[in-house]
């Protein structure tokens, strides 16, 4: 049988105060959106809705990219309102549904696989004991400690309210009969919503047991503000460094490393204080990463050293044992095998060939205002401080470039290339010109 989701995502998110969808800030690099469809695809759920408000365009094109499709709810009613509107889009479809909720990001792919096991051929629904129970729904239990009922906390008597099992949202149902159901719901209550927490209740009563799942209250957290974002970010850092460690990455200071969703660390690679991870970094066994860099798009291998204080930017690939030092930035760039650029470059669109030498302060000159252009430096070449290799422009295999050259034409392989003004030597002008001064300053 298959298994599909709907995620609701039509809420306004004004708390966010922010012209970006609420879904679609991002947690650890990744939209919140993004980390629900991939707990539900890692839950093995194929087919998912994502519910979005009519202005949410951006919504919709990022669940397209995402391989989800979506439906509008015309106006917000309620979490069963909005439920109901993908019935449409899963008219066809028999099996199990799973409603998630797309400003929940911290849900990990086991509690919707636990859910969905749960609720197969029946209902289930997810729970967890806050410790400030707060303005939750609450979760009473019959006897044989299924969910009787849910009660919204505005709808809830004194006694109810008493009650520390709260709804996190999630609820798992056989599809068609939940659309059944939520035709049914009414509005008739403190909010004057289509209340989804009616669904249980009402499946009661038609022979139906719900069961519960709980989970942990970090995991239950929804993001409704700018803090709640931080705070599911700092669990979020929390949980991929926790996941690094055990791989056996080594982090002296792990609170202080930023990692991204994708972050690939091997075993053995050593990430110092104060480092930063963007999207698509993967950093290969006994590889360093010193403290104060920044990397994005970046492949390192094995071995590779990088910082204190480098920049490593989309495209850039790291060869074994090469070095990337203090103040280099590296874009859309091979630099090859115990290749080495120590200090204050710039490497942009460059293929560096393996054991080559980069001088303090080389940059490449990559972009002439219009265009971008590959600068080659053959293996073992080594480049003299402060050159600028005017791109394109190829330096052979063993070549040398003399420091402060401008390179502005191929240099072949093993060949010496200086291109910058000669030194002249005037003796004894230095002597001369303070005794002129002295004398001048001497007669004012
Ligand atoms: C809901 C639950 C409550 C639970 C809490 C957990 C209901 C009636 N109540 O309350 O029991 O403890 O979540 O956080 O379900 N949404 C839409 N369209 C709508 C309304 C909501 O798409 O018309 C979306 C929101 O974007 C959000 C989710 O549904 O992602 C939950 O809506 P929200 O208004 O936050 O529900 P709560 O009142 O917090
Ligand atoms: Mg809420």
């Amino acid at each position: 049988m298959g298994k599909a989701a709907i995620i609701l995502a039509a809420g306004a998110g004004t708390r966010m105060k922010s012209a970006l969808p609420k879904v679609l800030h991002p947690v650890a690099g990744l939209p919140m959106l993004g980390h629900v469809i991939a707990g539900l695809r890692g839950a093995g759920v194929d087919r998912i809705v994502v519910v979005t408000a009519p202005d949410a365009h951006e919504v919709r094109d990022y669940a397209g990219k995402m391989g989800a499709a979506h439906v509008v709810q015309d106006r917000q009613l309620g979490t069963g309102h909005a439920a109901a509107a993908a019935a449409s889009a899963l008219k066809d479809f028999q099996g199990s549904v799973l409603i998630a909720y797309g400003d929940m990001p911290l849900v990990t792919a086991k509690t919707y696989s636990d859910a969905l096991a749960a609720g197969d051929g029946g209902m289930a629904l997810v729970g967890f004991r806050p410790k400030d129970a707060a303005a939750y729904g609450r979760v009473l239990l019959n006897a044989k400690a299924h969910v009787e009922r849910i009660v919204e906390y505005k709808d809830a008597s004194p006694a109810e309210r008493q009650t520390k099992l709260c709804n996190a949202g999630m609820l798992v149902a056989d599809a068609q009969a939940f659309f059944a159901l939520a035709a049914k719901l009414d509005n008739k209550n403190a909010q004057g919503e289509f209340y989804l927490t009616d669904i249980p209740a009402m499946a009661g009563k038609d022979g139906i047991a719900c069961a519960l799942v709980e989970i942990g209250e970090v995991e239950a957290m929804g993001v409704n503000s700018r803090a709640e974002l931080a705070m599911a970010e700092c669990h979020m850092q929390q949980r991929l460094r926790g996941l690094a460690l055990a791989t056996g990455v080594g982090m002296t200071a792990p609170e202080t490393v930023y990692l991204c969703h994708d972050t690939r660390l091997d075993s053995d690679v050593t990430v110092e204080p104060f480092v930063v991870f963007g999207p698509g970094v993967a950093v290969a066994s006994g590889a360093r990463i010193r403290s104060h860099s920044h990397l994005e798009g970046a492949r390192i291998g094995p071995g590779a050293v990088i910082g204190p204080f480098a920049r490593l930017r989309p495209g850039t690939v790291i060869g074994p044992n090469a070095h990337v030092g203090n103040f280099v930035e590296v874009k859309n760039t091979n630099l090859g095998d115990g290749a080495k650029a120590n200090h204050l470059t710039y490497l942009g669109d460059a293929d560096v060939g393996a054991g080559a030498n980069i001088g303090a302060g080389t940059i490449t000159c990559n972009y002439d205002g219009f265009t971008k252009a590959r600068t080659k430096i053959g293996a073992g070449a080594f480049i003299g401080s402060d050159t600028a290799l005017v791109a394109p422009v190829t330096v052979g295999d063993g070549a040398i470039t003399a420091a402060g050259s401008v390179i502005t034409k191929d240099v072949a392989a093993d060949a010496l290339a200086v291109a910058r003004g000669a030194q002249i030597e005037k003796p004894g002008w230095a002597k001369s010109f303070r005794a002129r001064q002295t004398q001048k300053k001497d007669k004012t």
